[in-house]
């Protein structure tokens, strides 16, 4: 017998105390005004100083997942990490993680790092799910993280980082249950955004191509998506979008979402039967023949339909933009922030029982669509959403930083990036509270860490 309801049974993020102001970020760097904020749809950039690093997001995030939803750290069997910040070419994210169950003696815990672009903390979530889902499990929960360091080097690019991480406990009689059956996937080889540089951080970018096979990655899932949902439930009174209550995408910056929500519209209208696509899509027939192909670019029908179905985009989407909006694309954890954004923007009631669509994309590259259905036990869902109070106000209580100084602690970054022996020179008293924190990397490039104090009994 398979366990019932796998899914997410806890959630917790964690994003940087500093922040770049975008309007800010386009007078420095000499863009026009409303580049940044208008074109790309990104108000703040949060960002790490040298003090933090991919192992550090990391520990902090799960630390707070345990403390605040109370898990025995015996009660975790698999732990997974999907990153695609490198710091070292052997040893996993997920080996440091294990110092957290060192107290406990349980070092029965599956799993190790997953990476591939933006794509890997779905991976390790899938990984997370199927591990339950098999006869390898043991009844143990699994947990799933996720956490980037998303910089890039001065020019276009800049302004679309940010930094993150995210950790899901995933188990059986979840509030958030991932449905059966209902996964697409699209793979394939192409040099749209990778790192073939191992001493820098930052990545080879073609970002006009990034964003074509990012459009395309999304046709694929969708379509294959639409096909598995009308097999698995043929008599479905609705198709396409209809059946989505919400649809959460992978965010590199927020108009893509935008762009991204009209582009599944426009799979629907090329997907509808020609008898009813005027009555369902008025006005638009001079798109009738048009292709997924030659439209990537196409402002036409990209404005057509974002105009005529932006209801549809402020009912299913745009709330799930929060975090990506004030922190900016945090790589693997960025669809799941849509996740966390959606949560907390919406009542309990408002979600109880809906069904979430996913889309997660890392570029060279790897994607998926799938679906989650919220729990009707409110009495679950909402303890589960209420442990999310904190978010708010921690975005709110961060310190904004001039654009001058965020370069300087850039150039920090990059120039110490992989040095040895190392200590840090970023402020530890701009942390928030119970953040790990980079203490010093010796000269067998040994790292080690700390943790700023930790307020009310563990839980902030
Ligand atoms: N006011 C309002 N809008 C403006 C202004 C202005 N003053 N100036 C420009 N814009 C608009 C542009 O029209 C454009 O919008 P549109 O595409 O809807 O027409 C938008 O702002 C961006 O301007 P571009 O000239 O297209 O920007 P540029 O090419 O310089 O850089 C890019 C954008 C390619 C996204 C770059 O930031 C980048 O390479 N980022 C990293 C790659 C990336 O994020 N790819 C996405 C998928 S892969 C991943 O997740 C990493």
């Amino acid at each position: 017998m398979w366990p019932e309801n796998v899914g997410i049974c806890a959630i917790e993020v964690v994003f940087p105390s500093q922040y770049v102001d975008q309007t800010e970020l386009e007078q420095f760097d000499g863009a026009s005004a409303g580049k940044y904020t208008i074109g790309l749809g990104q108000s703040k950039m949060g960002f790490c100083s040298d003090r933090e690093d991919v192992a550090s997001l990391c520990l902090t995030v799960v630390s707070r997942l345990i403390e605040r939803n109370q898990i025995r750290p015996q009660d975790i069997g698999r732990l997974e990490v999907g990153t695609e910040t490198i710091i070292d070419k052997s040893k996993s994210v997920k080996s440091v993680l294990m110092k957290l169950f060192a107290d406990s003696g349980n070092t029965d815990i599956e799993g190790i790092d997953t990476t591939n672009a933006c794509y890997g903390g779905t991976a390790a979530l899938f990984n997370s799910v199927n591990w339950i889902e098999s006869s390898s499990w043991d009844g143990r929960y699994a947990l799933a993280v996720c956490a980037d360091i998303a910089v890039y080097a001065k020019g276009a690019a800049r302004p679309t980082g940010g930094a993150g991480a995210i950790a899901m406990l995933v188990g059986p009689n979840a509030s958030l249950i991932f449905e059966r059956g209902l996964r697409a996937t699209h793979m394939e080889h192409v040099y749209d955004f990778y790192k073939p540089d191992l001493s820098s951080e930052y990545p080879t970018v073609d970002g006009k191509l990034s964003i074509q096979c990012y459009l395309s990655a999304l046709d694929t899932c969708y379509q294959l998506y639409r096909k598995k949902f009308e097999k698995k439930y043929p008599d479905a009174a609705q198709v396409g979008l209809d059946n989505l209550d919400a649809l959460i995408f992978h965010t590199p910056f927020c108009k893509l979402v935008q762009k991204s929500m009209a582009r599944v519209v426009f799979n629907d209208f090329l997907l509808c039967k020609s008898t009813k696509r005027a009555l369902k899509y008025p006005g638009l027939e001079r798109f009738n023949d048009a292709t997924l192909a030659n439209t990537y670019f196409d402002r036409d029908v990209e404005k057509a339909f974002m105009i005529q179905f932006n209801d549809t985009f402020e009912r299913k989407t745009r709330k799930s933009l929060l975090l990506a909006n004030q922190v900016g694309n945090m790589y693997t954890p960025s669809v799941y922030s849509g996740l966390v954004s959606l949560l907390i923007s919406n009542t309990p009631e408002e979600l109880l029982g809906k069904r979430i669509g996913v889309f997660s994309y890392g570029s060279g590259l790897a994607a998926s669509m799938y679906s989650i259905l919220v729990t009707k036990d409110k009495q679950v869902f909402q303890q589960f959403v209420s442990k999310l109070d904190y978010v708010l106000p921690m975005l709110n209580t961060r310190k904004k930083i001039a654009p001058e100084v965020f370069s300087e602690l850039m150039e920090v970054r990059e120039k110490n990036n992989h040095a040895a022996s190392y200590t840090p020179s970023g402020s530890v008293s701009a942390l928030f509270p119970g953040t790990y924190y980079l203490k010093h990397v010796d000269d067998k490039y040994r790292r080690t860490y700390e943790r700023t104090s930790v307020i009310t009994n563990g839980v902030h």
